[in-house]
């Protein structure tokens, strides 16, 4: 066997064990059986700021997407999704021109894996057709990143099932780790139509075990924090509500951002004509915390409330820093709760089963910080909290948010785990 030395995910080694069952009508592999991974994600701090050039504080998570397969002689694709149960199949064949007619034909799922192989194809990237079965434990469209997680698993699947033509890994190979991340984040883009950034792929491609990534969505730099927290846990809570008008939102917040940006820019220029840095502001990110309180007032109020969030909340990510460095998590945890109040009330993405279940966490005592997490209007909370306090939380939400929703929400704890993996029969 060949691989980078992780642990084998117990969803890769259901998919290498299905795969012989599902693909047993005897076509021609040329390549040996292997399975390729990637974790999904939470981010503690920084939401709404990758697309404003700005901060984000992810860690990957211990679930992933997986895939299992062997490489074909043709440029033909064909999966089976153990989570759907169901197939899909299409063809390499005139990607990346035949994007938008071969989605047309495929479920949801498949879109993503075809968006990315159509990213790969478009850079020129020879890639071999495969089978594979596909599987997963991040729980799908609930907060956790479950499509990030299954875009960057289809890019290493495909430097699995390519390996003589395309590599992924430091300098020398074909992409690099955050280069696969772009890919997918287009992929993403491609296949939704949410106008995303990069913080999802990024947090999967970049993840280690017991560790955070600051990463600058601007300079795609990036440093590992540890996040090692003896005693706390990180708990994620399902609402168990899809965002279906979140696309809409998500776009539309991202041109008021872009609006609030240029008109700042004018504001500054006409009050600073000696400043020589204002006139290459570009993003929310370039705004400091002084000229905001100085000029937002000359916006108009909504572009005033979807800036003022941003701009505190990339302050919020790099004070989140510091503090982890400190080892001071009851900090960290009044800063969970303040971007919870600004997602809410300032950039209006919540939702009233989200905060429900903020506030339900708000009233159990262990519990340091909890917020909404991702693009918002459903999905999950991310909660740190006191492993006294794990039960206590789970006993509140059970108790208080079907009575409160009419929903049932769904508890997970949540490690920080590492980055893709691959494992290959020689
Ligand atoms: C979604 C997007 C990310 C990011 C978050 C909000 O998860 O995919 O790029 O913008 O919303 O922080």
């Amino acid at each position: 066997m060949v691989s980078n030395a992780t642990p084998l995910p117990q969803p890769a080694q259901a998919a290498l064990t299905r795969f012989p069952i599902v693909f047993a009508d005897g076509v021609n592999y040329s390549g040996p059986l292997g399975a390729a991974w990637a974790p999904g994600r939470v981010n503690l701090i920084g939401e709404h700021t990758d697309y404003n050039d700005g901060y984000v504080l992810p860690i990957a998570v211990d679930r992933v997407a997986a895939f299992a397969g062997r490489a074909r002689n043709d440029g033909i694709i064909r999966l089976w999704s153990a989570q759907f149960q169901a197939m899909a199949q299409f063809s390499l064949e005139g990607l990346p021109t035949t994007f938008e007619q071969q989605r047309e034909g495929l479920p949801g799922w498949a879109r993503y894996v075809l968006g990315v192989v159509s990213e790969l194809s478009g850079k020129g990237i020879p890639l071999s057709g495969f089978d594979a079965v596909i599987g997963g434990d991040v729980p799908l469209g609930g907060g956790m990143s479950s499509s990030a997680a299954l875009e960057v698993a289809t890019a290493y699947a495909c430097a699995l099932f390519s390996v003589d033509h395309f590599t992924i890994g430091a300098e020398g190979a074909t992409l690099t780790p955050m280069q696969v991340a772009a890919v997918c984040q287009y992929a993403e883009q491609i296949a939704s139509g949410v106008q995303c950034g990069i913080l999802d792929q990024a947090a999967s491609c970049l993840g280690q075990p017991e560790k955070a990534v600051l990463l600058d969505c601007r300079s795609l730099d990036y440093r590992y924090l540890p996040f090692h927290a003896p005693g706390l846990s990180l708990m994620v809570i399902d609402t168990g509500v899809r965002r279906e008008l979140a696309a809409s939102a998500y776009n539309e917040r991202r041109k008021q951002c872009e609006e609030a940006t240029s008109m700042l820019r004018e504001i500054i220029l006409q009050h600073e004509p000696n400043n020589d840095t204002a006139g290459a502001i570009s993003a929310l990110r370039d705004i400091s915390q002084g000229q905001f309180e100085r000029y937002g007032g000359e916006l108009l109020a909504v572009l005033r409330k979807r800036a003022g969030y941003v701009i505190a909340e990339d302050a919020r990510v790099l004070e989140t820093v510091k503090l982890l460095e400190a080892n001071a998590f009851e900090e960290i945890g009044a800063l969970l709760w303040q971007t919870h109040a600004g997602l809410r009330d300032e950039y209006e993405v919540s939702s009233v089963e989200l905060d429900a279940l903020v506030e339900i966490a708000r009233q159990v005592q262990g519990v340091l910080g909890a917020r909404m997490m991702g693009g918002g209007f459903g999905g999950c909370t991310i909660n740190l909290l006191r492993d006294s306090a794990v039960e206590p939380l789970r006993l509140a939400v059970e108790d208080q948010y079907p009575a409160q929703t009419g929903r049932q929400a769904t508890i997970d704890i949540c490690r920080a785990a590492g980055g893709p993996g691959f494992v290959r029969a020689r």
